[in-house]
């Protein structure tokens, strides 16, 4: 039976210790880092996101600036604000929460955040970054796996790493990652052929699709490393909806060496790197070493 990797407990540990960062940087040098989140529109979902990163923001200490705009927000208006808070120093780390409402193109929003501030990743410059081995902003969701990852296994050089979704959140961030940390990475998506046995191949397998439950347990070498960054809400027993990942975990859990649970595996780590993100951005800033541990 495969270790249940948790995610939750890390996460705690992680908030607890960019807590300790960010009243050790106000002790020392008087800085409180802030975080920014956009929200346009009413997604529930989003809404959901966009109140747990506020209230994490502040439970670790820091500074967090809402903005919720209207859902006939035009593109226009969303630029003169990301502006703005480019322009803040109290601003240290600005988040857009995607998606965006059809009359914005997203791109322009991204690519409009000050890069040093853009604590998604999303930016070009620090996708660039990211792939060229350049210190930078990752992603937070591929961040969060990654540290899961090295957490259980340690080293991860030569390891074969197929990561399942090429998506700019994930899939395409997630290879990145690994291959900086010399695994030998494949990307597969819904056009790969024989999905199944590029499957088999993994020591790492990561699943990043969005299609509840597709991974079967046939699929995984035994004693691999499963993480599931999937979150799919569907129809359980009694009419009531439940969450499962993008595999399926009973029988993942057979096979594999260790898996990430959801919930409680791979999600609560977003957050947490989001504010790690926030405290790293702060202190490059202000001219100030980062180091967590
Ligand atoms: N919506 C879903 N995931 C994310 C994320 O990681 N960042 C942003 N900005 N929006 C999202």
């Amino acid at each position: 039976m495969a270790k249940k990797i948790d995610g939750k407990a890390f996460a705690v540990s992680l908030r607890e210790r960019v807590g300790k960062a960010v009243a050790q940087l106000q002790q020392d040098h008087g800085l409180v880092p802030g975080l920014a989140v956009v929200l346009v529109g009413e997604d529930p979902a989003s809404q959901v996101y966009v109140r747990n990163k506020g209230k994490q923001t502040l439970e670790a200490g820091m500074r967090s600036f809402e903005h919720k705009l209207s859902d006939a927000t035009s593109e226009t208006e969303l630029l003169v604000l990301i502006d703005q808070l480019n322009a803040d120093p109290d601003v240290h780390g600005i988040l857009v929460q995607l998606p965006l409402p059809d009359q914005i193109d997203s791109h322009a929003v991204i690519n409009a955040i000050n890069p040093d501030k853009d604590v998604d990743g999303f930016h070009l410059i620090n996708v660039g970054r990211l792939s060229t081995g350049a210190p930078g902003l990752v992603p937070c969701t591929p961040l969060g796996c990654l540290t899961l990852l090295k957490d259980e296994l340690g080293d991860l050089s030569g390891k074969n790493a197929v990561v399942v979704g090429r998506s700019n959140i994930v899939g395409k961030p997630m290879a990145s990652l690994l291959l900086a940390e010399s695994c030998t990475v494949t990307i597969a998506h819904s056009r790969t052929k024989d999905l199944a046995d590029v499957c088999r191949g993994a020591d790492i397998l990561v699943a990043a699709v969005g299609r509840p439950e597709m991974i079967p347990g046939e699929w995984v070498k035994p004693g691999a490393t499963v993480i599931d960054v999937g979150i799919n809400r569907v129809e359980g027993a009694e009419g009531k909806t439940r969450l499962v990942g993008d595999v399926d975990y009973a029988s993942v859990e057979a096979v594999a060496g260790a898996v990430t649970p959801v919930p409680g595996g791979v999600g609560p780590m977003t957050i947490a790197c989001l504010l790690r993100n926030t405290v790293q951005a702060a202190c490059a800033a202000n001219g100030i070493s980062f180091d967590l541990d």
